[in-house]
């Protein structure tokens, strides 16, 4: 295996936990064509609320936006030459189709902690699922919302509706939450899905982060699978695909934060005991003075 096809495939593993199906994630995380959906699910951008015709990009997005800090370099390490994730526990992102919430049976807690607490969440699909007489989807969905806002996680949720039809169903309060610290994306344009038929893997994120690492064979394995990818698209999408290659992949989605150190609970306890028995030989070999810092 070559090491992009290691780190593709250690991504994967990760991205399944979250609730996605490969094909998905292989979708997600190609060249895309910029749409207001992408636009608006930036990873500074908060919570949004895409609503809008299907087959607008809204999932897509919805899902590249949730795979995104997989492909961040800088929270895995190469252990020999398997790709390993800092983090022992899986990554705490959730997608969960709005269907699925309608089988949540109410007061199961055990169901409904990790949509109040991962790190991010998307609802895809709203406006499909059943609403039970009760009222107890509404509820949750306006409860995940809340909540979520309290703790200041971002929420990404998407539906086919339009915002009447949107708040009808769910409520203002939820669009105003989402409105008021978010964003309301209303996706419009001609459908996307004939065009990406017959897509393949184009590894634009894993070419953006390699380079930010300075990873350069990755990156350059990254890229020549994008410039293959071009060569099978028609003539118009090869037009936007090679501007989109030339601009660098990762155009469409803002800087990243600064490189920020993640070490285990088990590397601060290493740390902590160098610490001390350095301390400690200091002591021995300065026998009349304690360390003034
Ligand atoms: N930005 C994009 N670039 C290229 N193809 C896209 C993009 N967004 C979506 N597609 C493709 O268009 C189709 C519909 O997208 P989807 O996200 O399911 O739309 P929606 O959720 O709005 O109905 C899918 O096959 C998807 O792969
Ligand atoms: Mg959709």
């Amino acid at each position: 295996m070559t090491e992009l096809e290691n780190f593709t495939a250690a991504v994967r593993l990760q991205a399944a936990q979250c609730g996605l199906t490969e094909v998905e994630i292989e979708e997600a995380s190609g060249a895309l064509i910029e749409t207001e959906a992408l636009r608006a699910m930036t990873d500074a951008g908060g919570s949004v609320l895409a609503i809008g015709e299907p087959g607008t990009g809204k999932t897509l997005a919805a899902i590249r936006w949730l795979i995104r800090p997989l492909y961040d370099l800088r929270d895995w390490y190469l252990g020999g030459d398997v790709w390993l994730p800092k983090h022992r526990k899986p990554w705490p992102f959730l997608f969960r189709p709005a269907k699925s919430l309608s089988r949540i049976a109410q007061y199961d807690e055990k169901a409904v902690e990790p949509l109040f607490s991962a790190a991010r969440l998307v609802v895809d699909d709203l406006g499909q699922e059943y609403l039970d007489k009760s009222g107890f989807l509404v509820s949750l969905i306006d409860e995940i919302v809340s909540e979520r806002h309290r703790r200041r996680l971002p929420t990404v949720m998407t539906a086919n509706l339009t915002a009447e039809e949107f708040q009808q169903r769910y409520g203002k309060r939820v669009v105003d939450r989402i409105a008021g610290t978010g964003r309301l994306v209303v996706c419009g344009g001609d459908s996307l899905r004939r065009k990406s038929a017959g897509a393949r893997t184009v590894p634009a994120l894993v070419a953006a982060d390699a380079l930010i690492e300075r990873r350069t064979e990755l990156a350059a394995a990254a890229a020549k699978v994008a410039a293959e990818h071009a060569k099978r698209l028609d003539a118009q999408e090869r037009a936007w695909m090679a501007e989109r290659v030339a601009r660098g992949p990762s155009r469409i989605l803002e800087p990243k934060s600064p490189p920020r150190v993640t070490m285990t609970e088990a590397e601060v306890q290493a740390r902590k005991d160098q610490i001390a028995r350095d301390l400690e030989e200091w002591r021995q070999r300065n026998p009349q003075t304690e360390p003034t810092s």
